[in-house]
C-alpha cells in the first residue's frame, strides 16, 4: 500500500544523509585523512552479499507473520582485542545454545543475528568526559577512538575505521568457516558446548534438550528418510548499529542484477535510540537501502514519529523491511507498548516486533557501576509477550547484550553475581552484558513462557 507523499527515493543517495542533522558523529582533527580512509573503504570487497541480505529479509517477514522467532545478541560494544578465536567461538556457542532452547520453546525456526563483525561504534550521552579537571572526548567505540583516558587515545582516528572493517572481515571469515565446517551441526551439539556448561545447574536440562533434538533428527533421517532442512548448516546473520554514517555509506552500493542500494557491511543495520529522529541523518540513510532495517524505540515515542518512520522507511509496507526494537524498561513497558502498537496499526504498518530488555533497565549501583538486574530483564520480556498477545499479535524476537564469557556485569539469575561481585570480572567498556549462564537461563525462561502461552 504505497502512501501518498511517501519519501522520494530519487532524492536519495548513499551520502544524502549529509544534508540532515547527524548526531553522534565523531569530530576528526584531519577531515582530509577521514576522506582518504572512506575512499579506501569504498574500494574494499563487501562483508556480506545482497543474496544473504534478501534471504534475511524474507525470513524476517516470516518472523513478522509469527512463523519464525528472532534471537539477536552479542556485545554492547565489540572490542578489537576480542577479535580472538576463543571469544568468537564462545559467542557463537552461547547464541547457538540459546537458539536451540528457543526452537524447542517456540516450535518455530529461530533466526540468529549476531551483534558482531562490526558492532564497534557507540553513541554516548555526553561528548566529553572530565576526570580530575581534565576534559577529553568520550570513548565512542574502538572504530572511532580508544578507551584509555589520554588525549592521544581519545582523539578520533580515521584509520580505526579500516582496522575495524578488517577485524569485522576476520571475524566473519572465521564464523563462516566454522559454520560451513560443521561447527553448528545439530547432530553434534557437543561441538558447541562451552567449557563451563558442565558446572552449570542448567547443564542437565540443556543436555537433555540437545539429546531430544539429536534423537528427533536421527528419527527423521534414519526412519523417515527425510533430511531435516539445513540441520548441518545453521546460518548466522550479522547486525550492528548503523551509527558512523561515513563508514556505513562507504560500503553502500548497487549490485549486479538487483535494483536498489545495499549496505554490505552487515545484513541487518539498525538505528539506535539516540539517533532515531525521523528528520535526522540516520533515518535518511536507512530509508534508501534495501536491507531489512531496525529502529530502536522507547519511552516518549510519539504517534507522529511512528508515522514518519513508517513513511520514510517502509512506504510500501513490505513485511520484513522494518523491525521495531522496543526498549522501554520493565516499569514502563505496560504503559507505553500498547500505544506504540496502536500507532503502528493506525499507519497500516507491517513491523516486526523485537524486545530489547536491556537498554531500558540500565541502572547505577551506589558505587557508580553500570549494571542491570536479571529480574528486570525477565520482567520486561515476559510483559512483552503478554502485551503483544493481548493486542492480538506476537512478539517476534528478542535483542540481548550478552557474552559467552564468564563476566560479572549484570546482577542476578540463579547463580548470578550480586552487587558486591560485580568487580570480579567486569569487562565491558559500555553496557553490562548477560554472562553465559544468565543468557542460557534467560533462553529457558523465554522458552517456558512461549510454551505456556500456547
Ligand atoms: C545499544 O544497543 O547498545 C544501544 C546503545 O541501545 P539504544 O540505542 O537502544 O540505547
Ligand atoms: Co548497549
Amino acid at each position: 500500500m504505497p502512501v501518498e507523499g511517501a519519501a522520494d527515493l530519487a532524492e536519495w543517495k548513499p551520502d544524502s544523509w549529509r544534508r540532515c542533522p547527524a548526531l553522534q558523529q565523531p569530530e576528526y582533527p584531519d577531515p582530509a585523512a577521514l576522506e582518504r580512509v572512506l575512499a579506501e573503504l569504498r574500494q574494499l570487497p563487501p562483508l556480506v552479499t545482497s543474496w544473504e541480505v534478501m534471504l534475511l529479509r524474507e525470513q524476517l517477514a516470516e518472523a513478522a507473520a509469527g512463523t519464525r522467532f528472532v534471537l539477536q545478541g552479542g556485545d554492547c560494544a565489540e572490542r578489537f582485542v576480542d577479535c580472538r578465536p576463543a571469544r568468537i567461538t564462545n559467542t557463537l556457542k552461547v547464541l547457538l545454545q540459546m537458539s536451540l532452547v528457543l526452537v524447542v520453546g517456540a516450535e518455530r525456526p529461530v533466526i540468529r543475528i549476531g551483534r558482531f563483525a562490526g558492532q564497534y561504534a557507540k553513541p554516548r550521552s555526553a561528548n566529553e568526559e572530565t576526570l580530575d579537571g581534565v576534559c577529553l572526548p568520550s570513548y565512542r567505540g574502538d572504530i572511532i577512538n580508544r578507551p584509555e583516558f589520554t588525549a592521544e587515545a581519545r582523539t578520533p582516528d580515521p584509520d580505526l575505521l579500516l582496522r575495524g572493517y578488517e577485524r569485522a572481515a576476520l571475524a566473519l571469515n572465521f564464523i563462516r568457516a566454522l559454520v560451513k565446517g560443521g561447527f553448528a551441526d545439530l547432530h553434534h551439539p557437543e561441538y558447541f558446548d562451552l567449557d563451563w556448561v558442565e558446572h552449570s545447574p542448567l547443564a542437565d536440562e540443556y543436555h537433555q534438550m540437545a539429546q531430544t533434538i539429536r534423537d528427533a533428527l536421527r528419527f527423521m533421517e534414519n526412519v523417515l528418510g527425510v533430511r531435516a532442512g539445513d540441520s548441518d548448516r545453521i546460518d548466522f546473520f550479522t547486525a550492528h548499529e548503523a551509527l558512523h554514517l561515513g563508514y556505513e555509506s562507504a560500503q553502500t552500493r548497487q549490485v549486479p542484477r538487483r535494483p536498489g542500494f545495499f549496505n554490505l557491511t552487515a545484513h541487518f543495520p539498525w538505528v539506535g535510540f539516540r539517533t532515531n529522529q525521523p528528520e535526522g541523518a540516520h533515518i535518511e540513510y536507512l530509508r534508501g537501502i534495501e536491507n531489512p532495517v531496525g529502529v530502536k524505540v522507547g519511552v516518549d515515542t510519539t504517534r507522529e514519529q511512528v508515522a514518519r518512520w513508517i513513511e520514510a522507511l517502509d512506504p510500501q509496507r513490505r513485511p520484513g523491511r522494518l523491525t521495531l526494537i522496543h526498549r522501554f524498561g520493565a516499569s514502563r513497558i505496560a504503559d507505553a507498548l500498547p500505544k506504540l502498537i496502536e500507532a503502528v496499526r493506525a499507519e497500516g504498518g507491517q513491523a516486526l516486533w523485537v524486545c530489547d530488555p536491556m537498554h531500558g533497565n540500565t541502572q547505577m549501583t551506589s558505587s557508580g557501576v553500570k549494571t542491570r538486574n536479571f529480574e528486570d530483564i525477565i520482567s520486561e520480556v515476559e510483559q512483552s509477550f503478554d502485551l503483544h498477545r493481548s493486542m492480538g499479535q506476537k512478539l517476534g524476537g528478542v535483542h540481548i547484550e550478552l557474552t559467552g564469557e564468564n563476566v560479572t556485569e549484570c546482577i542476578g539469575g540463579t547463580r548470578g553475581p550480586s552487587e558486591a561481585d560485580l568487580a570480579r570480572a567486569y569487562e565491558s567498556e559500555v553496557d553490562p552484558r548477560l554472562n553465559y549462564e544468565q543468557s542460557l537461563e534467560l533462553a529457558f525462561l523465554i522458552a517456558r513462557k512461549m510454551k505456556s502461552d500456547r
